[in-house]
């Protein structure tokens, strides 16, 4: 089953979660409250009107959690650090306690031979950042790299990588243009401005982090899409051309070319972010890696109403297109624009409607979403890709945004109610398929 998808024998195996998402402790041991506290904890955010102040209980399931990890056979894993954990307001004094449990952390994974690669941002700014104006304030961009300076110093030796954010294009667009995610704002103008702070903060973290010289591997990670025209008309292909101006580029051109990209920065007009003189030769710093994180393809119609993607695999229970051969197209497009560092696949993964049924969950959708996904990646890297590894998202069922609970998209299943977890057929299946790449590991 597993003979015709092979990767090379030191390709990195993991599994991703996030702090906000998992952890739950919203409150335990000096935490501060984030953004996403305050955002969940008003009920109409959410779509189930729950919040993450329990999730799974990672913060004191942890050893179970990596118990689990352990017994798939992974290689990696790929989780947050809630900021408001280890510095309570973003600013001023740091927490030990909230340091202490991702030390405990690090050696239960040590403990297991399983890479630890943190993430530093995945969107759960102190709330006191947020009261000094969060990330529209050019100085939470400081504030930042003052955070991961401290991590990398406290840390840094003990992680094989550090990437500063997770997915900025959603904390800009989500977080600021249309409201779906917090702070809850809706304004395209500051959502500009806020990818900018975003970038800006990366760039400081990179040069904070490097200052402290340790061994973790430092980049970033980017959610990414191909765009396609739904038809061939001049108008689709602009817009298409355009969507991939907009989202990846705005990020990449940056971080890669020092500048923002043309086309996007002429349909935003007036509403074009602030730049500093030098903000770009802080944002331009080689990385020793990418993070991609792909889910779905853009799919660009003029038309109204605009026309739909085919979905000829189907969707997700998100209602997200199930298109393979875009990650396979992503990664080529990325190679022929940018001189890319090695690429890691950071998220990859769907959400299904998974029951419990006689102790099993028979997500064999998951199953094949994965093959399909990996034979794609294959793909890219047999055209010349270097991608070095890949993180399933997610290990578990967690806190899905203002999803609430309703959206499964773990290998694991967690009943929130007993804080039971089942693995999935999908467990199985990566923990068989990651054996079966390591039988070819011993045999190489
Ligand atoms: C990504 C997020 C991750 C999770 C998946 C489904 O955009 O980084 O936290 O919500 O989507």
């Amino acid at each position: 089953m597993h003979d015709s998808i092979r990767f090379s024998p030191d390709f990195t195996w993991g599994v991703a979660t996030s702090a906000y998402q998992v952890e739950g402790a919203f409150d335990a041991d000096g935490k501060g409250p984030s953004i996403w506290d305050s955002f969940s904890h008003n009920a109409a955010n959410i779509k189930d009107g729950s919040n993450g102040d329990v999730a799974c209980d990672h913060y004191h399931r942890y050893r179970e959690d990596v118990g689990i990890m352990a017994g798939l056979g992974v290689d990696a894993y790929r989780f947050s650090m809630a900021w408001s954990r280890v510095q309570p307001l973003g600013h001023g004094a740091w927490n030990e306690k909230g340091f202490d449990f991702y030390a405990r952390l690090l050696d239960a994974l040590q403990e297991k031979g399983i890479a630890p690669h943190l993430t530093l941002y995945h969107w759960d700014l102190p709330q006191g950042l947020q009261d000094a104006g969060g990330w529209l304030a050019r100085d939470t961009a400081f504030r930042f790299g003052d955070y991961a300076q401290e991590v990398a110093r406290r840390f840094g030796d003990r992680l094989a990588s550090i990437a500063t954010h997770n997915e900025p294009w959603c904390t800009a667009n989500l977080g600021y243009g249309n409201a779906q995610f917090a702070p809850g704002v809706s304004d395209a103008r500051q959502a500009l401005q806020v990818s900018h702070h975003l970038l800006l903060s990366h760039g400081l973290a990179m040069g904070a982090m490097r200052s402290v010289a340790s061994q973790a591997a430092l980049g970033i990670v980017l959610n990414q899409w191909t765009s396609d025209p739904a038809t061939g008309s001049t108008a689709d292909r602009a817009l298409a051309e355009l969507e991939w101006a907009r989202s990846v580029q705005w990020f990449m051109d940056p971080i890669f070319k020092g500048r923002y990209p043309e086309l996007a920065l002429r349909a935003h007009g007036a509403d074009a972010p602030q730049v500093n003189a030098g903000d770009f030769d802080i944002i331009r710093q080689p990385l020793d890696f990418l993070g991609v994180n792909y889910y779905f393809r853009h799919f660009a119609s003029a038309e109204t109403p605009p026309r739909t993607a085919p979905c000829a695999l189907g969707t997700t229970d998100m209602g997200w297109e199930i298109y393979p051969q875009g990650l396979t197209e992503l990664l080529l497009k990325l190679k022929g624009e940018y001189a890319l560092p090695p690429i890691y696949i950071t998220e990859n993964g769907m959400a299904s409607a998974d029951t419990v049924d006689g102790g099993q969950v028979t997500d064999t959708d998951r199953i094949s979403f994965v093959r399909q996904h990996l034979a794609a990646l294959q793909a890219a890297i047999d055209a010349g890709v270097d991608v070095r590894g890949y993180f399933l998202w997610s290990l578990l069922d967690n806190f899905e945004w203002n999803s609430g609970y309703a959206k499964r998209f773990g290998i694991v299943h967690v009943d929130y109610a007993t804080q039971q977890r089942t693995p999935k057929a999908s467990a199985l299946w990566y923990r068989d398929f990651v054996a079966a790449q390591r039988g070819q590991r011993h045999a190489a």
